[in-house]
């Protein structure tokens, strides 16, 4: 089963991205970056070559795996345009911010006296996988996430065709672990039309099990 990854280029994302408001705050979510960590720990421990790109974690840097650190979800698709190239796939896990200030201010934002209310002007962020999508070659396998908080299923498969992804796994934020939680359970959609149901367990050993689905899936392409 090992051959699917052994000495194949994988680039995983990870984490949150942080988009600066002023020089002491930003905009975020609550992301910790442990299902992106524990795919790349996965596919190295099947022979890959990883890249990790992830966005700010308190997780420490998988042993075997290339990390890059980025912050703003810019910075993470400028460095996923250089490693998407060369790779043989991609997991896109980052919780990627979809909206970003307008404008990063260059001095720490004030209390106005007699002012209750701030307004933030935000921008939409470009949408990294469907760049990245856009120039796939035939053998990259792209799988993302979806984070649905109702219509999970409908919504997931038509991200994964909007976004041309093989495959995509539906988390669920609160019900079953998620966001921030060491476990989850997730549903996966592959474009063949095949769904697979992943009960609750530990990330890593969700992971390994994500892994050996993406295995199965590349044998029978
Ligand atoms: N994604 C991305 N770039 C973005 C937003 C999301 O690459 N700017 C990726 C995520 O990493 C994930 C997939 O797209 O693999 C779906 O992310 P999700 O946040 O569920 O989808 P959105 O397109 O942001 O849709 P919405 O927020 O409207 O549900």
């Amino acid at each position: 089963m090992g051959s699917a990854f052994e000495g194949r280029r994988w680039l995983v994302t990870a984490g949150p991205t942080y988009e600066p408001i002023d020089p002491v705050r930003f905009l975020g979510n609550f992301s910790s970056g442990k299902m992106g960590y524990a795919i790349a720990e996965a596919l190295r421990d099947r022979g890959a070559e990883v890249v990790l790109v992830s966005g700010p974690t308190c997780l420490p840097p998988p042993r075997g795996v290339a990390v890059v650190h980025v912050v703003t979800a810019r910075e993470m698709l400028a460095a996923c345009r250089t490693h998407f190239r060369e790779a043989d796939g991609l997991v896109m896990a980052a919780a990627v911010a979809d909206f970003r200030p307008r404008r990063r201010k260059p001095h720490k934002i004030k209390k106005q006296p007699g002012k209750a209310q701030l307004a933030l002007e935000l921008v939409e962020n470009p949408d990294i996988v469907a760049t990245l999508t856009r120039r796939k070659k035939p053998h990259q396998y792209v799988m993302g996430f979806s984070l649905e908080t109702h219509r999970g299923p409908a919504h997931a498969i038509e991200k994964m065709r909007r976004k041309r992804l093989d495959a995509i796994v539906l988390n669920h934020p609160w019900r079953e672990g998620g966001i921030g939680a060491d476990d989850n359970a997730v549903v996966v959609f592959g474009a063949d039309g095949s769904r697979r149901r992943f009960s609750r367990r530990p990330k890593s050993e969700l992971a390994q099990a994500l892994v050996a689905w993406i295995a199965e899936q590349l044998s029978s392409r």
